[in-house]
């Protein structure tokens, strides 16, 4: 928790992203979520037509791995934004441009010019999420492509698919306790699965997704590790766990044996319409 205490005396409740960049454990968990995810990711940039000189805007970047593939793909004819509440983790000089900003409730940055805006694990941590798909939608240029990608964690809960003993129910069980985190944060743990209506409401067209989750494997497991490091504290403070339970866990994961999954990132994405030439003049 974040040691607030509303007036009257009641803890008030904890607000805003839990797994903020603040803290060395944010930067270890962009390396294993680039080592997993950036080549789904990269998939979906090419089949939607990215390519040199293409303008493009990564939302909530969080580390460099996605802009730097974004900055090699567009060359020196193209442009890529990387934003972020904290750009912290973010460098400048490797063929992007970092500006902070907050999806929930700034405007668009250069409103109407994107052939591709992208947001990876981020709309399912922002409390108003409409608005946040309405600001990115408002960035793209006609006919430019919007790709959401997000977890949806209630699809498949489990940290360890094969039930097997109890570190791998520990596991599970602490699984649980970080869902409930972020849920009492707002996150919603099923926005997974809307986003092609998401997508949809927004006004895009040729709307389509797919999904994909790694089963196991080192990067699953240092990805775990560093995000029970990070947010420790808040299982503590919250009673979600105990020290012997969070120190037995981090043993398993060291130890390799709990093939740790996650939850399904969907990928969904869809296209601003056209302008119409009929309408024009
Ligand atoms: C789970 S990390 C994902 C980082 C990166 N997109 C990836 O897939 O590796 C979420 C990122 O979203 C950022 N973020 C959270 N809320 C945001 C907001 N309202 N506006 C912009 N960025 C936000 C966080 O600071 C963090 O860098």
């Amino acid at each position: 928790m974040d040691g607030t205490t509303a007036l009257g005396g009641e803890p008030a409740p904890a607000r805003g992203y839990l797994l903020d960049n603040a803290r060395a454990e944010a930067g270890e968990r962009f390396v294993w979520l680039a080592e997993l995810f950036d080549g789904v990711t990269r998939g979906h940039f090419d089949r939607l037509g990215v390519r040199a000189g293409s303008r493009c805007w990564e939302v909530g970047a969080g580390g460099p791995g996605i802009p730097e593939a974004l900055a090699a793909a567009v060359g020196p004819t193209g442009h890529v934004l990387a934003t972020d509440i904290d750009p912290s983790w973010l460098k400048t000089g490797g063929g992007y441009e970092v500006r902070r900003h907050d999806v929930a409730t700034d405007p668009p940055p250069e409103p109407g010019t994107f052939d591709l805006v992208h947001a990876r694990l981020v709309l399912v941590h922002v409390p108003d999420r409409a608005r946040a798909l309405a600001t990115m939608a408002a960035a793209l240029r006609p006919g430019g492509w919007l790709l959401i990608e997000d977890a949806d964690t209630a699809l498949q809960p489990l940290a360890c698919l094969d039930d097997s003993g109890p570190d791998q129910r520990r596991a599970n069980r602490l699984r649980d306790a970080v869902r409930e985190l972020l849920t009492r944060r707002g996150a919603d743990l099923r926005y997974g699965r809307t986003l092609p209506r998401a997508l949809r409401e927004a006004g895009l067209v040729d709307v389509a997704a797919g999904g994909a989750f790694p089963v196991g494997g080192p990067a699953c497991d240092r990805l775990e590790a560093a995000t029970i490091r990070h947010v420790r504290g808040e299982l503590l403070a919250a009673g979600l766990a105990d020290d012997a339970e969070i120190d037995a866990h981090l043993a398993a994961i060291h130890a390799g044996k709990l093939d740790l999954t996650l939850a399904p990132l969907i990928s969904a994405w869809g296209r601003r319409p056209a302008e119409d030439p009929s309408a024009l003049g």
